[in-house]
């Protein structure tokens, strides 16, 4: 089983304030940090750009865990890698060549990961991981778009299937994630935590970061 790694969303930081809110990531001990990026058409939201995370990648050494809710991912991979980031997750449900797309993220020297939404069946990115393309899933917990929102119980199961057929795969969880809703997830085989509002609203991001750690480590 790989290691434990907690990753704040930046999308819960003050916006008017965001190089401080990274910062403020590094120093409470986080692992690495989550971008979300999100265009109005596949979600209904729209965050940030490859600006945005191009400024985090000089304003901190962690790695970036950039999460693309785009419904042509294709389009922007490689401005997100020039940007800087580590890792770039398309989700199964957009509208591209998913494995072409996961080999010209590899190709631009970027880690590929695949996300899956909540109603999406887990046996859709099998053929994916298969082939070997992806080092990362994300299980989305929550429809994605938002943050702040409530965990969906039961999609532990889908952590649980991908950790059972792929003992060594990064499997990421996202959406609700706080010291208490991380234990399910992490029982069922979840190694990355990805948390935005429990952590930015906490009085003490350090003590929450622990605290989440502890939490999926029992
Ligand atoms: C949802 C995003 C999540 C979310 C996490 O669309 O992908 O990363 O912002 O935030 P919380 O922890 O507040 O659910
Ligand atoms: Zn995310």
């Amino acid at each position: 089983m790989p290691k434990i790694e907690i990753m704040p969303s930046i999308l819960a930081a003050d916006m008017g304030n965001l190089e401080a809110g990274i910062r403020l990531c590094e120093k409470s001990g986080a692992d690495q940090i989550h971008v979300d990026v999100m265009d109005g058409v596949f979600v209904p939201n729209i965050s940030m750009g490859p600006a945005v995370a191009a400024m985090a990648d000089r304003v901190t050494d962690l790695p970036l865990d950039v999460h693309l809710m785009l419904l042509h991912p294709q389009n922007h991979i490689e401005a997100f890698a020039k940007a800087g980031s580590d890792t770039i997750l398309i989700h199964i449900e957009a509208e591209c060549d998913v494995e072409d797309t996961l080999k010209k993220i590899r190709d631009l020297g970027c880690r590929p990961g695949i996300t899956v939404n909540p109603p999406t069946p887990v046996d859709s990115i099998f053929q994916t991981l298969e082939k070997g393309l992806v080092e990362e899933v994300l299980i989305m917990s929550v429809n994605p778009g938002f943050g702040g929102q409530g965990y969906i119980a039961g999609v532990e199961s889908k952590v649980a299937e991908i950790r059972r057929r792929y003992p060594d795969m990064l499997i990421s969880i996202d959406g609700g994630i706080g010291a208490e809703t991380i234990k399910p997830a992490a029982a069922h085989g979840a190694n990355l935590f990805v948390a935005g509002t429990s952590l930015f609203k906490a009085p003490d991001m350090g003590k929450a970061v622990s605290d989440l750690r502890a939490s999926a480590e029992t």
